[in-house]
């Protein structure tokens, strides 16, 4: 099989976080500060990174700007001709430390909101007077010039609020806003019952995007994410299984996506043991569902085999136990029915328990506030 080069690296760099956001994607199970990658280690990444091809490096987490030595990475990455991009929370940043990241070369910043008022994002997120401190960091990003993409992560708490969302990405000066629906995998899976919004909810949302885009154009895009539950086609996950990304976990450990250690069974190597590029070409983890050989029926004879790439294989591992299934969200899946019932379930139960991460037990959120 001829193997392209991956498009982006998604540079993990820490998973060390003072949010602690109910839909979190990180693994439930986070890498500790004492087995992160040093500095000198992630710098041959990216050199490793530029020479296999890679064209854009994400600085992502936990919290990217935990690290002191940022934006040390971020200038080694715009010096190699790496288009640099920091998903960050913003809770950690000073304003200088934003100019010094601009001044290093940072091209663009994708900033993350929970909510549009100071108590639902607080809550969702688990941090006091973080949402105070997001709107001041959009006020630095766009001082400093950079490209500024917001993040709304909606859920069944905050989907009544889009048009809101939307209004107040066009007031901070964003380009491009993100309205992404959780992705059930690490802390979003656990907390799904509370989390899942109803379709209703969802036929709301979509109209009131729609709307928006005709009404932005040229002012704002807006990229939107329905629920995978509610959907009839899956996601091509990662553009495709080793075919676009390459994660790096604190660690060092080369994933296929961020999700991908929830796949039992999986072998990852390490930047520590390999070159970036043996890796990408050789690794038993990469190799596994790459490309259509390893597909099942129905995708194995599907016209969209080489569309959406039989969906998310870390989806298809939480709903039914094998990864190697095809993604129950498709309505060709035998088992598609059965998710958008358990979506439904879930929604109309209206759950208002969930778990942060680092509590002992689920917690009643209403009384957390
Ligand atoms: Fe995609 Fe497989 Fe569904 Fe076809 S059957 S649409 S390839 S997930
Ligand atoms: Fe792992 Fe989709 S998140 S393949």
């Amino acid at each position: 099989m001829n193997i392209d080069p991956p498009l982006a690296l998604l540079a993990e760099i820490t998973h060390r976080c003072p949010m602690r956001c109910l839909y979190c994607s990180n693994p439930v199970n986070l890498e500790p500060a004492s087995r992160e990658l040093d500095t000198a280690t992630w710098l041959r990444v990216l050199d490793e990174a530029a020479d296999l091809g890679v064209y854009q490096v994400h600085f992502s987490g936990g919290e990217p700007t935990a690290r002191k030595d940022l934006g040390e990475l971020v200038q080694h990455a715009a010096e190699l001709d790496l288009y640099t991009n920091l998903i960050t929370s913003g809770v950690l940043l000073e304003s200088e430390d934003l100019f010094r990241l601009a001044d290093a070369g940072l091209e663009h910043v994708q900033l993350s909101f929970q909510d549009t008022d100071a108590a639902g994002g607080d809550r969702i997120g688990g941090l006091k007077d973080a949402h105070r401190r997001k709107l001041e960091v959009a006020g630095w990003v766009v001082d400093a010039g950079m490209a500024f993409t917001v993040n709304a992560v909606i859920h069944r708490h905050n989907a009544g609020r889009v048009g809101e969302m939307i209004e107040l990405a066009v007031e901070l000066g964003a380009g491009r806003l993100e309205v992404a629906s959780v992705q059930y995998y690490g802390w979003g899976l656990k907390n799904r019952a509370y989390l899942m919004p109803t379709e209703q909810q969802l036929d709301a949302v979509t109209e009131i995007v729609e709307a928006a885009r005709d009404r932005l154009a040229g002012v704002l895009t807006i990229d939107y994410v329905i629920p995978d539950y509610y959907a009839r086609r899956p996601k091509a996950c990662m553009g495709g299984w080793g075919r676009r990304f390459v994660n790096i976990d604190p660690s060092g450990r080369v994933l296929p996506c961020h999700a991908a250690t929830t796949i039992p069974g999986l072998t990852f190597d390490t930047v520590q043991d390999h070159a970036l590029e043996h890796i990408w070409q050789h690794s038993d983890a990469f190799n596994r569902f790459r490309g259509t050989e390893w597909m099942p029926e129905p995708c194995a004879s599907c016209d969209f085999r080489e569309v959406d790439w039989g969906g998310c294989r870390c989806q298809a591992m939480a709903l039914t136990g094998d990864a190697a299934q095809t993604d129950p969200v498709c309505s060709l899946s035998p088992l598609h029915e059965s998710v958008r019932v358990l979506a439904e379930r879930e929604a109309g139960a209206g759950t208002e328990t969930a778990v942060y991460r680092g509590a002992k037990k689920e917690s009643v959120l209403r009384d957390l506030s």
